[in-house]
């Protein structure tokens, strides 16, 4: 776990964009946001490629090659890397896929390169397991991947507020509070093309994907959902 020093006032998260089958306004609404709120600290929860050529499930041959993909995949973060050259990451199982791979075929750590190098990141992009950090008003926030769906047993475990992407169609926030304070637990959502084929295993589900985000001002969460269209696109203006 790491612990970021310093108390943040603003703090725009970002979830789940799985580059390059992402959704195609992404730019455009974290520029707005970041417009909006001028966070002093953004924090991705992960999933930021898919890696869907890498994984470990049956591949779909209408979808990118394992090296295409993550050239089509970094070329589309160029973007997001100008908007964000420094950020917080934390690891998620599409992340991670890399080293998974490596793993089961036998490589060695050693010979594996850097999150950093293999996504031609920032040198201001930070990843870390899991991580806290401290809002302005002092309340301490957990941030990881996907650690529980029951977000309010994970909160109330951890004793501090927690915020969690992974659970694509969940977003929302969950309050619980004791003699010393409220607390509160977040789902952000996610920012992916739900109609790609990168996600026709979840074709059948009734829910859809929430695509949105979420800040925390003063230690306070508020929900951002990008609002579509009838075609799917962004409405361009938060709401
Ligand atoms: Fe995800």
């Amino acid at each position: 776990m790491s612990i970021l020093s310093g108390r943040f006032k603003s703090i725009l998260v970002l979830s789940d964009m799985h580059y390059p089958y992402n959704h195609a306004d992404i730019y455009a609404f974290l520029k707005a946001l970041k417009e909006k709120y001028k966070p002093d600290l953004v924090v991705s929860l992960g999933d930021e490629v898919d890696l869907n050529a890498f994984s470990f499930h049956e591949k779909d041959p209408d979808l990118l090659s394992p090296g295409e993909e993550l050239k089509t995949a970094i070329a589309r973060l160029k973007p997001i890397y100008r908007l964000f050259p420094k950020m917080h990451v934390v690891e998620s199982n599409h992340g991670s896929l890399v080293y998974r791979r490596g793993k089961a075929n036998g490589l060695p750590r050693h010979v594996l390169k850097s999150y950093r190098d293999v996504l031609e990141a920032p040198g201001g992009w930070h990843w870390h397991k899991d991580l806290v950090v401290t809002s302005r008003g002092g309340g301490k926030i957990y941030f990881c991947h996907g650690r529980s769906a029951d977000g309010l047993k994970l909160s109330q475990s951890i004793g501090m507020s927690c915020v969690q992407g992974h659970f694509h169609e969940r977003f929302q926030v969950q309050y619980w509070g004791n003699k010393l304070g409220l607390f509160w637990s977040v789902i952000a959502g996610c920012l992916i093309e739900d109609n790609s084929l990168a996600f026709a295993y979840n074709k059948l589900n009734l829910k859809r994907p929430i695509i949105g985000t979420v800040v925390i001002i003063d230690g306070h969460p508020k929900l951002e959902p990008m609002v579509l269209d009838k075609n799917g696109r962004w409405i361009k203006r938060l709401v």
